[in-house]
């Protein structure tokens, strides 16, 4: 969604702030904005449309030394370039760009209206850039904090006030701002990738808070003006992580990282000599671990499929009830929070706000929440009690391949560490630890023969529909399938567990209409294999993603590595990236920005 970048140093901060934006771009936009003070007064240029062509559209000798700019994906007013940010009080003094939303912004617009004040744009940062002029008092840090007491809402801003050029003001609430400090020179963002290439630390600020930032230096304060204390840690993300690497797709990049992804999510954790996993940032001690009687797991899109997919490993190796919801529905249920329920709120980002907003709920009713997280520093890691981070790196295509791969073996690691704190033998711990260790060359295996899986994908996509199946351990897998091939080829697929066909969609199984089925080796192979039968008999196409090669019953079989009945479904996913990527590459489709999606959904 929405990006947020700003530049204050000795360069030219024009090709810094592009440069940022275009790291932005894959959070999705549908327009993008600049400015800079030069010589004492504000130069902005915005429009819809991709940051290219802003840049093309600057004038040739645009330069000033502090600047901010912004990608805007539109929720108060359409994409255009009015509604573009920055936006500029009145005057034309202050410029604000602003991710989040400001919920009383209506109000505040009439009153501001009613008092002469006229508006250019219809979005609700226009009224926060009024707001702060109108405080004006000589300190823009002061203004921004008088002004943002008189809102509610979320959001992540930068300021910028012709009359004040050394600065930039920042402040969040819900809303990431991150200060990369470097020579000389600092950086602002909403998200690491625009600050890696030119800082060396980052700051991350928390909710509550304001800062005012010069080449030099920066300071934090309260919102009531009390000076907070703020240490700088070291980037951990690197230039490269956000480069596609020689691949044509973030990804492609990212799904061919999973070998490596699934090792780092794998690192220090496994623990041969008591045959269990080692999980130091849970916060929770053993007895407290044990002492849990259920699990209860919050996300939202494919991290609520690997929340399913956690679900039924923990519920099979630590013999605990343990359920998934989409964080969407479970925040406004009033739910009812347990003592005894171990919440777990899984997210790449960190930064979705439904699974922030049920964060807060489960904590301010009391409950303990683990995150599975994959964005060091990011929101959701900051506010649940402890958690596990996947350490897969920054996924940056908006279909999530990798995250959700290495969210399924922090689960895993999850499932067996609480398995061995209660029933789960050694034996099984051993066998388990054994299967994670495998995973990484299992995967590197499977990912190395891609033929099959680009004929299937030519195959498929010439369909305008497709069933997903599964069963139990293979639901999941199916979910996340179809939710792979909707996102990014724009193919209708709908995942059914295998044994619903018969109550109702079997009806649709015609020539016309392709069943992928997920068909493991284990206990439920029978049964897997009699759905398969009833398509067959209707004559709907089969492509199976199988441990055996199934002989006539399926069309197609895309086989991959056994790995432990219980992990299976960590492998049994990738093949299915694959036929999504290769199908929408055949469609010719925007696979790494889809259209009308955003990688970080931070507003309801
Ligand atoms: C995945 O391909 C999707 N783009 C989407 O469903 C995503 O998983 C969801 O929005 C949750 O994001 P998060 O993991 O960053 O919380």
């Amino acid at each position: 969604m929405c990006g947020i970048v700003g530049y204050v140093g000795r360069q030219n901060a024009v090709p810094v702030l592009l440069e940022g934006l275009a790291r932005l771009e894959y959070r999705g936009y549908d327009s993008a904005g600049i400015a800079v003070v030069r010589n004492g007064s504000l130069r902005v240029h915005k429009q819809a449309g991709k940051v290219r062509e802003l840049a093309a559209a600057l004038p040739k000798r645009l330069n000033g030394q502090v600047g901010i700019a912004h990608t805007r994906w539109a929720t108060h007013g359409v994409p255009s370039d009015a509604n573009a940010h920055p936006h500029l009080d009145m005057s034309g003094r202050i410029a604000v760009v602003h991710n989040g939303m400001i919920e009383d912004a209506a109000v505040l617009r009439r009153r501001l209206e009613a008092d002469g004040i006229s508006f250019s744009s219809e979005t609700d940062t226009e009224v926060l850039a009024q707001l702060i002029a109108l405080e004006d008092c000589g300190d823009l840090e002061e203004a921004v904090r008088r002004a943002l007491s008189k809102v509610h809402g979320a959001y992540g801003l930068a300021v910028l006030d012709a009359n004040q050029p050394d600065r930039i003001v920042l402040a969040r609430n819900g809303s990431p701002v991150l200060i990369g400090v470097g020579e000389r020179q600092m950086l602002c963002a909403s998200d690491m990738a625009a600050l890696v290439r030119h800082a060396q630390q980052v700051v991350h600020l928390e909710d509550g808070e304001v800062a005012s930032v010069t080449a030099d230096s920066f300071s934090t304060t309260t919102l009531d003006a009390r000076p907070t204390v703020k240490t700088a840690t070291s980037l951990s993300a690197e230039d490269a992580d956000y480069e596609r690497g020689g691949h044509e797709h973030f990804m492609l990049k990212e799904i061919l990282e999973q070998p490596d992804a699934i090792d780092a999510t794998l690192r220090g954790r496994l623990d041969t000599r008591f045959a269990t996993s080692r999980l130091g940032g849970l916060n929770l001690t053993a007895r407290e671990l044990r002492a849990f009687r259920r699990v209860h797991v919050i996300a939202c899109g494919s991290a609520f499929y690997a929340g399913l997919m956690g679900a039924g490993m923990l519920e099979s190796l630590a013999r605990l009830p343990a359920s998934a919801e989409p964080a969407a529905e479970f925040r406004y249920r009033n739910p009812v929070i347990e003592p005894d329920t171990l919440y777990v709120a899984v997210s790449q980002s960190g930064e979705t706000a439904d699974t922030l907003a049920a964060v807060e709920e489960i904590r301010r009713k009391g409950g303990r929440v683990l995150g599975i997280v994959n964005v060091p520093g990011s929101s959701i890691s900051r506010a649940v009690d402890g958690g596990i981070y996947l350490h897969a790196g920054p996924e940056i295509s908006v279909a999530s391949t990798k995250a959700f791969t290495c969210m399924a073996v922090a689960f895993a690691l999850l499932a067996v560490h609480l398995g061995r704190l209660r029933d789960l033998g050694p034996a099984d711990g051993e066998r388990l630890i054994r299967g994670l260790a495998e995973l990484p060359a299992k995967a590197a295996e499977l990912l190395q023969h891609q033929d099959e899986i680009v004929q299937a994908a030519n195959w498929i996509s010439a369909t305008p529909s497709a069933f997903y199946i599964g069963r139990v351990r293979g639901y999941p897998v199916a979910l996340e399938g179809a939710q792979k091939l909707k996102e990014i080829s724009y193919i209708h697929a709908e995942a059914y567990p295998a044994a619903e066909l018969k109550h109702g969609p079997l009806a649709l199984v015609s020539p016309q209409l392709p069943t992928v089925a997920i068909v493991p080796d284990d206990e439920l192979l029978e049964k897997n294999l009699a759905s398969l039968e009833q398509i067959n008999s209707r004559s709907g196409p089969v492509l199976a993603v199988a441990h055996l090669p199934l002989g006539s019953l399926a069309d197609r079989v895309i086989q991959v590595p056994k790995s432990e009945p219980e992990l299976d479904p960590i492998l049994l996913g990738l093949p299915l990236q694959l036929l999504a990527y290769h199908a929408a590459i055949a469609l010719g489709r925007d696979i790494d920005q889809p259209r009308n999606l955003a990688k970080s959904v931070t507003v309801e």
